[in-house]
């Protein structure tokens, strides 16, 4: 063991003494057996539920301090702090990790980071009085939190040879999770007191299961962004213009499914998808690709199939497959004259013809070799003669109600100044 850490745990002992018998001392001789008991045991079973249901669920959520909470308002600030140091013991860390200075460590910090939130609490509780015990349980937790976390820092900083993150980084990062924890100390509180202890333990256990379902979403949401990052690397590594034009369709998704009103989750399937909407372009030929001229009939007929190309690519992906018809039917008409299938109106999913519009409002502003970009006149007479035809009659309108209200003006700009760099022409603007 390194010196530092020595002299640190040195002066940790010395401290968790001085708290217990400063505790000890000013501690009510009425031991609360039951309310004692009662913390103890639900403390321990719910901070090991981790390992209880390891085969199965993952518990991502800590209840120490929720749970602790609530017993600093019911228990004197020693018995407390005993519980504290006795009821967090987890046994998967004993299994898989066990130093004894590691053990002692976490158990005399438990004892001084809640006796020390206990002190407060005790204070603050004749200063404040909102119900619940609504501000001085939010100093109870700030103190915990504050305590628990110099503490641990300190051991990890001591203990590590290198030490790469910051005391602020660690803080920024425990900070993210505080306020749901004392809302959640709260929560369990106001249920502690006002409804029967058994169902302390099953508002325990089905926040838990609720906060359990957020994090797997949010593990899901930042696994699928995480692929659809990646695709749009290899996409890039093909081909600069289609990495671009995905790019930039999703930025116009965007706003156009804010303007259609579409809700947070529904909106952020399509804009996922339309970033990685023309990966099937991976299976076209690069001659193809990257052909300045206009294309002939056999090359248009292999461009038209990486719509298909871009949905068998993807269907494996488990969670992204929900949202692949999108990419699929991307290039499919309103009037049913489109590709792959010719379905038409709604039978198009409501993300496909988002993604129609945006697609096409790319290619008219983005300009390729043989085709200048449009100016914004002649991008809205483009969607008035195509509405009905190619795209859907109110997305379409929303579209040209947005270019309307000058959304798009800095897109216009910078693309014609693009498009005369990439050529080095100057572009005179058809309207
Ligand atoms: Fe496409
Ligand atoms: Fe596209």
């Amino acid at each position: 063991m390194r010196l530092r850490l020595k002299l640190f745990l040195i002066i940790e002992y010395i401290t968790f003494a001085l708290s217990f018998s400063y505790l000890y001392q000013n501690h009510s001789q009425l031991i609360p057996w039951y309310d004692f008991a009662f913390f103890t045991i639900a403390l321990f079973i719910l901070s090991n539920l981790t390992t209880l249901v390891n085969k199965g669920i993952r518990v991502n959520t800590s209840l120490d301090l929720p749970i602790l909470l609530s017993a600093i308002v019911v228990l004197d600030p020693f018995w407390v702090a005993i519980v504290a140091m006795v009821a967090t013991i987890k046994i998967n860390k004993i299994k898989i990790d066990f130093t004894w200075h590691k053990f002692i460590f976490n158990r005399t910090m438990f004892f001084v980071a809640t006796g020390s939130a206990a002190l407060i609490f005790r204070i603050s509780q004749k200063h404040f009085n909102t119900p619940y015990y609504f501000l001085s349980l939010l100093f109870t937790a700030i103190t915990f939190i504050i305590v628990n976390n110099i503490l641990v820092y300190l051991v990890i900083k001591f203990e590590k040879k290198k030490n790469n993150f910051s005391f602020l980084q660690h803080m920024i990062k425990v900070g993210k999770k505080a306020p749901s924890t004392y809302l959640l100390g709260q929560f369990l509180y106001f249920v502690y007191i006002n409804f029967d202890k058994g169902f302390f333990i099953l508002g325990i256990i089905f926040t838990c299961f609720l906060l359990e379902l957020f994090y797997t979403h949010v593990q899901q949401v930042n696994h699928s962004t995480q692929i659809v990052k990646s695709f749009l690397k290899v996409i890039n590594s093909k081909d600069n213009y289609t990495e671009g034009h995905c790019q930039r369709v999703a930025s116009y998704t965007k706003l156009l499914c804010k303007k259609l009103g579409l809700g947070p989750s529904q909106a952020n399937c399509i804009i996922q998808m339309a970033k990685i909407h023309d990966v099937g372009k991976l299976n076209v030929s690069d001659e193809i690709l990257s052909s300045s001229s206009r294309l002939t009939k056999d090359q248009k007929e292999e461009v038209r199939m990486h719509s298909l190309y871009g949905y068998q690519i993807l269907q494996d992906i488990e969670l992204l497959n929900e949202n692949l018809d999108i990419i699929l039917y991307h290039h499919e008409y309103y009037d049913g004259s489109g590709y792959p299938e010719g379905i038409r109106g709604e039978e198009i999913p409501l993300g496909a013809r988002i993604l129609a519009v945006c697609d096409a409002f790319d290619v008219m502003t983005y300009g390729r070799a043989y085709q200048a970009p449009m100016t914004k006149e002649r991008v809205i007479q483009e969607f008035k003669d195509c509405t009905g035809t190619q795209f859907d009659p109110q997305i379409s309108q929303a579209m040209i109600e947005l270019i309307e209200a000058d959304s798009f003006n800095h897109i216009f700009a910078d693309n014609i100044a693009k498009y005369e760099q990439r050529y080095e022409t100057v572009v005179e603007l058809s309207s």
